[in-house]
């Protein structure tokens, strides 16, 4: 592949002791991905390391992966489950990177690179640094100190957008609330930029608060602040523009919990705070407050410009995780509380009950292992749980924190979800990723199945307003596989509204839909007659309005009858009006369709085409 041959020429790969040490004796800056075997090294940061390697083309700079397992001198990396990227200049270790953190990791290499020169030109001093994971314990007295967060890599928090720091107090964490307030405040629009649970002690708690020092409470409220361990937000608005901080505030209600109680009784301290100093939750005042709290909790954090106009890097990729059924069933939003603390979005969701022959489909690479028969009944114990997850590199991150597919190999690393969640006496790993992006969609595909729906553009919209809405279709990410102007005959529009003919609107109906052109339109995506549906709003515009202000029938319907779109009802309504109008078209004329086949679990008959073979590599090996 030519892709594999230019990644290995862009980064020597190190696999023995006498490569490693050849590493170190080259001139110049070299880093350092250091991976472990089960998910190889990070390729989410190699067409980052490609344009930096172009735009800077330096004969000093050289890129490296380093397998954990097979380099002694990376012995203390082993069953890491985060990706560390070291810095080496003239044998000595210069810098270090923990996360695949791709804004962090080219401000380091520009920085590193430039001091190396400096000491080959100028012959200064190297600053040699340790990390933790290098530290061997003679030299332990010398490491450096802990940093004053426990959260190793830096928060990175683009400058265009407005912050909050938001604390999920002991006494919300004490009473188990946490993983529920996190979800709703996810639900609300608000947008995780880092997290962390700790225990304040009691002095960070008097620094925290040192402005309220003067009030009678502050004793207490140190006390209570240091009780027990809090969680640690820094939130954004997903929704843009709009600053952060008074969105929160009102999320979270009066600090006073009777007042909360009595005027918000949706918020946040109004269902989970017991008294006003317990309000279980905190939000910073204003900007600069921000701003101190993140320093005071995430002095390493950053904010990011560098990467900011880059398209490529920031690309968002989207991997399938799945949930096995006992897993699924006990610590669901325990796992999606980890899932999105680790920077994913989940984009899309679904609760299956999957029946043998899917499972054969989806796993037909492993049917023939000893295991599977152990895999089909795990996998058909209950519903699975189906997630795509996206954020940037997502396949390779997501693999990351679930650990090695090998369960044993798994406990050696506690701390990855796949020990965290391992069933006891189950040989069989609880959780899912897809081994590769190009995998990924397919897997996606097979849970996810692209939908058809059929729209219309009515009569009363057609001249002013149809190519707005074939925009915003557009926008939303439908694609528009069919398209045709037509006016219905009167039997036609009998027969399209048949489901009616009983109705008293019936009449009225059928004459408006004939009575000038109608735009049909075959729209496909992931969950379309849904999600069509909801873009149209309510039948009725006056309620729409009310409900769904955004919607189409509310911006550009008159009334109940006139109410400008038409969206099937259902997938069955959906591919019986398609044929009724258009024929009999196939599904796969999609014009983005990359020429694969549809590989889905659709009870949908045109769409049970078979799952074809992966051709891909399959490491995602299931049991010990
Ligand atoms: P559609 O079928 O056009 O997508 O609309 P829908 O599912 O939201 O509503 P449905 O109940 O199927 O009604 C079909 C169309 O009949 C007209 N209508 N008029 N005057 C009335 O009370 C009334 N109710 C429905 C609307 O044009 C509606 O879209
Ligand atoms: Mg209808």
């Amino acid at each position: 592949m030519a892709g594999k041959k230019k990644e290995s020429s862009l980064q020597t790969s190190v696999t023995n002791q006498e490569q490693w040490e050849e590493m170190l004796n080259t001139k110049g800056l070299t880093v350092v991905d250091v991976y472990q075997q089960w998910c190889g090294p990070c390729r989410a940061v190699v067409s980052l390391l490609r344009k930096i390697k172009n735009e800077l083309s330096d004969d000093l700079l050289h890129f490296a992966t380093a397998e954990a397992d097979s380099v002694d001198a990376l012995e203390m990396y082993r069953g890491k489950c985060e990706p560390t990227f070291l810095f080496y200049g003239g044998g000595d270790l210069v810098a270090v990177l923990h996360g695949a953190n791709a804004p962090m990791l080219q401000r380091m290499i520009v920085e590193e690179l430039a001091k190396e020169k400096l000491v080959l030109e100028q012959g200064g001093e190297r600053k040699v640094v340790k990390d933790g994971g290098l530290v061997d314990n003679e030299n332990r007295e010398e490491a450096e100190p802990p940093q004053h967060s426990q959260n190793e890599e830096s928060i990175i928090v683009p400058a265009s957008k407005s912050y909050t720091v938001a604390i999920i107090k002991p006494d919300a964490v004490a009473h188990g609330k946490a993983n529920e307030i996190i979800m709703k405040v996810q639900d609300a629009g608000f947008e995780i930029l880092a997290h962390e649970e700790r225990t304040l002690t009691e002095a960070e708690a008097r620094d925290f608060y040192q402005h309220k020092a003067a009030e009678a409470c502050f004793e207490d409220l140190v006390q209570f602040m240091s009780s027990g361990p809090s969680h640690i937000l820094v939130l954004s608005h997903i929704e843009g523009s709009a600053s952060v901080i008074p969105a929160w505030r009102e999320f979270i209600g009066p600090a006073d919990i009777e007042e909360a109680r009595q005027e918000k009784p949706e918020s946040l301290r109004a269902l989970y705070g017991t008294e006003t100093l317990f309000n279980a939750v905190h939000g910073s005042e204003d900007s600069d407050q921000a701003s101190r709290e993140l320093a005071f909790f995430f002095p390493n954090f950053r904010t990011a410009s560098v990467m900011e106009q880059d398209g490529e890097e920031e690309r968002v990729e989207r991997t399938l995780a799945l949930i096995r059924p006992d897993v699924a069933r006990e610590n669901r939003d325990e796992i999606l509380a980890q899932i999105q603390k680790s920077g994913f979005t989940v984009s899309l969701q679904r609760e299956v009950m999957l029946s043998e022959e899917q499972v054969r489909q989806f796993y037909f690479q492993h049917v023939d292992e000893e295991y599977f028969p152990t895999l089909l009944r795990s996998m058909m114990s209950g519903p699975v749980l189906a997630l795509a997850l996206a954020r940037t590199g997502a396949v390779h991150h997501w693999k990351n924190i679930l650990g090695p597919p090998d369960i044993d190999k798994a406990k050696e690393t506690p701390d990855c979800l796949r020990a965290q969640f391992a069933v006891e006496n189950e040989p069989i790993n609880q959780l899912h990723g897809s081994a590769s992006p190009e995998e990924a969609e397919r897997e996606i595909r097979f849970f996810f199945p692209k939908e058809r729906t059929l729209a219309v553009i009515k009569p009363d919209v057609m001249e002013e307003n149809s190519e707005t809405i074939l925009e915003e279709i557009r926008g939303r990410g439908f694609s528009v596989t069919q398209l045709k102007e037509m006016v219905l005959s009167r039997e036609m529009a009998e027969e399209f509204y048949k489901e009616h003919r009983e109705k008293p609107f019936f009449s009225q109906l059928v004459e408006f839909m004939c009575r000038g052109p109608c735009m049909m339109l075959v729209l496909t995506k992931e969950n379309a007659v849904e999600e069509w549906r909801a873009m149209m709003g309510p039948t009725d515009p006056e309620k729409a309005k009310e409900t769904s202000p955004k919607s189409l029938r509310a911006r550009f319907a008159a009334d109940i009858l006139h109410n400008s779109v038409h969206g099937s009802s259902s997938g069955q309504h959906a591919e019986e009006k398609i044929s009724f109008i258009f024929g009999d078209i196939s599904t796969d004329a999609e014009p983005t369709s990359d020429g694969e086949t549809d590989d889905t679990i659709s009870d949908n008959p045109h769409h049970s085409n078979p799952y074809s073979p992966v051709t891909g590599r399959s490491d995602d090996q299931i049991t010990n």
